[in-house]
């Protein structure tokens, strides 16, 4: 692939995109599966390594160019004023990069299937064929809205774009993908001749082809198979159906690897998210962002995981986790809320109805049911007694607790921080705990209990032995 590296990509995305309806995100910033249409796109873009690559941006430019910044720093955005059309925006593209020559790629914002292995492919046959001109085609069954290609004698004559086209032309299935390979000092000639004589009085890319055929130029074309790999999204209806082909295309990917994957159609795994084998998700289950997921861990059902870490033999079930860190072995859920800097050891357990934030439970220990633990330190092998709340908060700051190893935290328990339990340490059930603790004492933080004998028969005579 070295010898088909290009010279520039120039990736499209300074058009509006009015057909997305939106009044906060531009076309291109949608989302699909972790990331943007235009991350996807630059991320295939980049794996070829090319010398420059360059993103035309026009519409919301501050939110693209930071956005692109964000996503490959390396990346240069160029500023197309006024959208004059995907011609006129590669002809800004290239005023940025005078005397080049080699190979120019140019690829829509708005493709984001584009697999980088479809554009090696496309490359080679740019160069197999010293072509001018190199178009990446697709045989679609609805062809509605693309460009149509016209061949005379099998070869490539012209892109037709819908708005322009005839009858006999719309029926043509072949349509241009808005992805090319030129060559750069024939693309810089052909740019210079566009002009704006079409049904949307733009300077068409499209209009490059017919120019370099009828200049007598190797024009070339490479067809892409399957043709959903090239879709153009436009509007909201194609943005979750592409998000559902790389949905499909991710699950595969990690299903060939071992990862069961118990119903797809429910199970959405961001691209970035890395599973290991024999891992196991059950339906209604949503990895995001770098979640990683050990050998033979659990997930689901119905479990979110966003930048999340879950080791090895894991089960994490019917729960939500941000930023969390969940040790090998741990027992997660159900129902149970981990905040960024939960942090649980080596075969812990967290939940049913647990909340647990920025703070580390130690190997063995156990928040079994209906807690909230913020702001704390566990130790090892520890016990927190159902309904226990970390009280971290005064009102108007957040203070730490520290519980030490071997601990039994009685059910109800109240550790209003800054406090600390040391290690073998117990507290009485139901105990507001202000003090520390120390080392292998009981807490005990309420009143005493006293019985008044008779006081039902003396105070409510009428009530004895009926029902309320
Ligand atoms: C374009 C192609 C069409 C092809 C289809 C594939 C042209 C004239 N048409 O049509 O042949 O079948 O893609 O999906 O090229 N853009 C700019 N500056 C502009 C205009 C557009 O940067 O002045 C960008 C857009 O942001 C978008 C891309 O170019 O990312 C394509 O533009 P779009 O309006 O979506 O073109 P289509 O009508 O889809
Ligand atoms: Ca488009």
């Amino acid at each position: 692939m070295t010898d088909a590296r290009p010279a520039a990509v120039v990736v499209l995305a300074a058009g509006e995109g009015t057909r997305m309806r939106s009044a906060t995100t531009p076309k291109v910033l949608h989302e699909l599966c972790g990331r943007s249409m235009l991350g996807h796109v630059v991320s295939a873009a980049r794996e070829l390594q090319p010398e420059h690559l360059v993103v035309v941006v026009g519409h919301a430019r501050e939110q693209v160019t930071a956005h692109l910044a964000a996503v490959d720093p390396d990346a240069r955005a160029v500023v197309q004023e006024q959208q004059l059309g995907t011609g006129h925006a590669v002809r800004v593209a290239l005023d940025t990069l005078p005397g080049l020559s080699g190979t120019v790629l140019v690829l829509p914002g708005d493709a984001p299937l584009l697999p980088a292995s479809t554009l090696g492919d496309l490359l080679t046959t740019h160069a197999l064929a010293s072509a001018a001109t190199t178009l990446l085609t697709a045989e679609m069954s609805d062809p509605t809205g693309y460009g149509r290609v016209v061949r005379t004698g099998g070869s490539v004559a012209a892109v037709v774009e819908h708005k322009d086209a005839d009858d006999a032309t719309l029926s043509l299935r072949e349509v241009a993908t808005s992805v090319y390979a030129f060559d750069a000092e024939q693309l810089v000639a052909a740019l210079g001749r566009l002009t704006t004589d079409n049904a949307q009085g733009e300077e068409y890319l499209t209009d490059v082809v017919g120019l370099h055929r009828r200049a007598g130029l190797t024009v070339a074309a490479h067809l892409a198979e399957p043709a959903t790999d090239t879709m153009g999204v436009n509007d909201r209806v194609q943005l979750a159906r592409a998000r559902e082909l790389l949905r499909d295309r991710i699950l595969e990917r990690h299903q060939r690897a071992g990862v069961t994957v118990v119903d797809p159609h429910t199970t959405w795994v961001d691209v970035d998210v890395v599973l290991e084998p024999d891992v196991t998700i059950h339906p209604g289950s949503q990895l995001h962002g770098s979640t990683r997921v050990a050998a033979a861990a659990v997930v689901g059902p119905d479990t979110t995981l966003h930048d999340t870490e879950v080791g090895t033999q894991a089960r994490v079930v019917r729960s939500h986790c941000l930023g969390a860190v969940v040790g090998a072995g741990a027992d997660v859920g159900p129902y149970t809320y981990l905040r960024p800097g939960a942090r649980l050891g080596v075969q812990t357990k967290a939940g049913a109805f647990v909340e647990i934030k920025a703070s580390s439970i130690g190997d063995r220990s156990k928040v079994p049911h209906l807690s909230y633990v913020g702001d704390a330190v566990i130790g090892e092998r520890s016990n927190i007694g159902a309904a226990t709340v970390f009280v971290n908060y005064d009102g108007v700051d957040k203070h730490e607790t520290t519980v030490g190893d071997d601990v039994r935290v009685g059910s109800d328990t109240m550790l209003v921080a800054p406090v600390s339990v040391g290690d073998g340490a117990y507290t009485a059930a139901g105990s507001v705990i202000t003090e520390d603790v120390p080392p292998g004492a009981l807490g005990v933080g309420r009143s005493r209990q006293r019985n008044i004998e008779g006081w039902v028969a003396r105070k409510r005579p009428a009530d004895q032995g009926k029902q309320p």
